[in-house]
């Protein structure tokens, strides 16, 4: 909570102190400008800014601007203010602090040793030791100009605050929505037809077919990429014509500005510098939203990888503004002709820095190469997004607006603090490996799954659907590396078991294939490991009067321990409350019992009704096997576990090493589970499934809300919601109401 509050507050502080200049500047500086043309009888010490410090050090040329300024203010440049900009500036600039009734002394005491050169034909312009009236014709265009210059910089500081303030808001709104309907308030109003039209139309559905699964574009696999649902898009067009509104309106030239020249080079500076400070206020959403530590996901109850999704596209607006940014200022340095001698300077320089990390990021973010190499998409991306902030940081350290670069910065440290925070909580500890590997008569041998076990400190809260990032302290295992994983606690299931946590590893290409290849080859049956966490949106099933929970494969844990957790509850609720939960578990062959046998056989006499299929495995191999643990095998008695294990399976000459203190058998497990579970062949079907579960609602008496929990292969999840979204659509939702709560995460 701390540091939640503390990231917003940084938020807010930008917001509140980011520059604003256009109105009490604009008639300063015209005075001050002016003042320039003169030549005073004042020799400035050589360290310092002539500008500035002739302005505020001597006395007539003080007097002058001070003149100059009330003789022009009006109600948009208001004398005071004026005044108050140039003390400011003197002080930070000018190496003197003046108060305002000091100036406004100085100002009337000009009057009376005024000379205007305008009625005097022989006036000496040099050595000047009084003060001067300015050509007030010449300060009002130059104000004029400076006016719009100034207004424009403001403009953009103002715009990309109305962004940030989209988000706010926007992410509010869609949190109140999640929240009154994740916590049953307002029940009746849920059922709404209206509001489950929009749920169907807008909320639930995947912009094409697919949302989690990545897409293709004409089937070629660079083409490749993750896209938004329905209402992300939404969100995110609204967002993108924002900016393209805010970047391309309100523009004010004139004829011929005294500071740009032609209404082109005015284009060119403003839209330059519109970009530029835009892009700059985009920069703390994009280390908001992709950091781990966010405390956005809270409030709106939206979980990571939508922000991820939001993260990725403000990256992008952000990186055409810059582009846009860079190129208007290029062509306007071009056309004034100091092109050639900005490229020796070192904001220049650093801005091109900037922009270059900025479209290598681009590049190397694409999806084709973030799903191939992830880890080094992310060590790039790290290292790329820091150079590029540090180059932003020294483009402007002398004009002003790095109070953003550092809020910026701000809030990254404080998301890897906190981090560190998390991993520091949890403490090291020793995590037992367990490899689980299919069964030798099945058709997919290569599907192995690795256990996890993790000793859980006593203050250390997990909630359902939660995730942790797990870090195996061993050089073979990439010590460097972080990846997420959805935990089992082993404190949701009945009485009291020893506090652990549980994660049931699926093996790809990368650590995943490490970790399994090192327990494979070294015989290691535990490691030291670091866990950071509890991270994840909350999903609160507890609230629900039915709960459906369908899974795929090695998705199990989160809808597991909502099930599991519904269920050590129940003992604290009255029968009214009393929940309906039906687990749906697709799994290829039965040998997914080896590791979820322990905690499946929790659900016996429960009100959780358990279904399995089985989609690619053969279940009368199961059946004839299920009298006993003898070598009658068709199911060969192979894996098994009740401790500690490890099995060594070295498929070319079948030799098995193993260590294990108690030995059920497949068959065995699935005998046991027979007398609760229903196990099918055959993929489920998610629909039929659905409308069995609505007709019962709808015959109900009274109100029924259903917590439909998904998680498993990307597809699988992708069809349910658009399945869910379908069943919303067909409006005949009378007497129930379907949430659907999606565990799967990818990004
Ligand atoms: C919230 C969440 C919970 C998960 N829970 C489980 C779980 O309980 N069991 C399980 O088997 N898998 C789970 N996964 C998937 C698991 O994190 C990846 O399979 C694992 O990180 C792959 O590591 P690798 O180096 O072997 O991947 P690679 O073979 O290099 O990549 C395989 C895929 O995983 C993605 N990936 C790789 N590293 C990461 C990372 N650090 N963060 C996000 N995605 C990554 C890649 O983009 C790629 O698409 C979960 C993923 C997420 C996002
Ligand atoms: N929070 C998270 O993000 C999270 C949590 C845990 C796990 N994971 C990840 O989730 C993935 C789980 O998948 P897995 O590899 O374990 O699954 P899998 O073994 O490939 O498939 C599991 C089961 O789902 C069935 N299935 C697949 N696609 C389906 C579809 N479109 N409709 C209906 N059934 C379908 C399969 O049937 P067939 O045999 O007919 O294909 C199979 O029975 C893993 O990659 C894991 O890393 C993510």
């Amino acid at each position: 909570m701390l540091i939640t509050s503390l990231l917003v507050l940084i938020l807010f502080n930008v917001l509140a102190t980011a520059k604003i200049f256009a109105k009490p500047s604009s008639l300063m500086f015209s005075c001050l400008t002016a003042s320039q043309e003169f030549q005073y009888d004042f020799v400035p010490p050589p360290d310092v800014i002539p500008f500035w410090y002739i302005a505020c050090n001597y006395e007539p040329a003080l007097g002058s601007i001070v003149f100059c300024m009330d003789s022009n203010a009006d109600s948009i440049c208001p004398f005071s203010n004026s005044l108050e900009v140039l003390a400011l500036g003197c002080q930070t600039q000018g190496d003197r602090t003046l108060t305002q009734t000091y100036l406004m002394e100085s100002g009337k005491n000009a009057t009376k040793y005024m000379k205007n050169p305008a009625s005097d034909p022989d006036f000496n312009f040099t050595q000047l030791t009084t003060p001067i009236m300015f050509n007030m014709s010449e300060v009002v265009n130059k104000k004029d100009a400076y006016y719009n210059f100034f207004d424009n910089l403001d403009d953009s500081t103002k715009f990309g605050d109305f962004t940030i303030i989209y988000w706010g808001v926007l992410l509010i709104l869609i949190g109140l929505f999640n929240h009154i309907s994740a916590h049953n308030y307002l029940k009746s109003i849920s059922l709404n037809s209206r509001l489950n039209q929009w749920k169907a139309l807008v909320v639930l559905p995947t912009l094409s077919s697919y949302h989690l699964n990545p897409a293709r574009f004409r089937g070629i696999a660079f083409f490749e990429a993750l896209l938004p649902l329905r209402q992300e898009t939404f969100v995110l067009i609204a967002y993108i014509l924002l900016c393209v509104y805010y970047t391309t309106s309100n523009y004010k030239v004139i004829a011929n500005s005294p500071l740009f020249g032609s209404p082109y080079r005015q284009y060119l500076r403003f839209i330059s510098d519109r970009t530029g400070i835009f892009a700059f206020t985009q920069l703390p959403l994009l280390i908001l939203f992709g950091g781990r530590n966010n405390i956005l996901m809270t409030i709106s109850g939206l979980p990571f990888n939508t922000f991820i999704i939001f993260h990725k596209w403000i990256s992008r607006v952000m990186m055409l503004c810059a582009v846009v940014h860079a190129h208007q200022f290029v062509i306007y340095l071009e056309a004034t002709g100091t092109f050639r001698r900005s490229l020796g300077e070192l904001y220049f320089q650093f801005g091109e820095l900037a922009l270059l990390c900025c479209l290598l990021i681009m590049v190397q973010s694409v999806f084709y190469f973030r799903k191939r190499c992830y880890e080094l998409f992310l060590v790039l991306h790290i290292f790329l997004a820091f150079i590029f902030l540090v180059g932003c940081y020294f483009h402007v350290s002398k004009i002003g607006y790095s109070e953003w670069i550092l809020a910026t910065l701000g809030l990254w440290i404080l998301d890897r603090v906190w981090r560190f925070v998390n991993i520091y909580r949890y403490g090291v500890q020793t995590a037992q490996l367990t490899v689980f590997h299919p069964h030798s008569t099945d058709s997919n041998r290569e599907d192995p799954t690795v256990k996890v076990s993790i000793p859980k400190p006593a203050t250390w809260k997990s909630y359902p659907g939660c995730f942790v990032y797990l870090y195996f302290l061993d050089p073979h295992l990439k010590f460097w590396e972080s990846h997420p994983f959805t935990i089992y606690d082993s404190t949701d299931q009945f009485g009291d078991p020893t506090p652990m946590i549980n994660i049931y590893i699926k093996p790809k290409c990368g650590t995943t294939k490490a970790i399994y290849d090192q327990i494979m080859s070294r015989d290691i049956t535990g490691v030291k490991v670091l866990v950071e966490g509890p991270y994840g949106h909350r999903a609160h099933t507890e609230n629900y009067d039915q709960l459906l929970l369908f899974v795929g494969g090695n998705g199990i844990p989160g809808p597991f321990s909502h099930a599991a957790r519904s269920v050590s509850a129940l003992p604290y609720k009255d029968v009214e409350s009393f929940k309906k939960v039906e687990l749906v578990w697709s799994i290829k062959t039965l040998s997914a019992l080896n590791w979820f046998y322990d905690e499946l056989i929790q659900l016996k006499d429960t009100n959780v009704s358990v279904t399995v299929y089985v989609t690619r495995g053969d279940l009368s191999l199961a059946d004839d096997d299920n009298s006993s643990t003898s070598s009658n095998n068709n199911i060969e008695p192979e894996i098994l576990t009740e401790t500690s294990h490890l099995l060594k399976d070295d498929t070319n000459n079948k030799s098995k090493k193993r260590e294990v203190s108690s030995i059920i058998t497949i068959a065995e497990k699935f005998h046991n589970l027979s007398k609760f579970v229903t196990f099918i062949r055959g993929r489920p079907n998610f629909e039929k499934k659905l409308d069995q579960v609505i007709n019962e609602c709808s015959q109900a008496s009274k109100i029924t809300t259903i917590g439909l929990v998904a998680c498993g292969p990307s597809l699988m999840c992708d069809n349910i919601r658009n399945l869910v979204a379908h069943r919303l659509s067909r409006n005949d939702t009378g007497k129930f109401r379907i949430d659907l709560l999606e565990e799967l995460q990818v990004w």
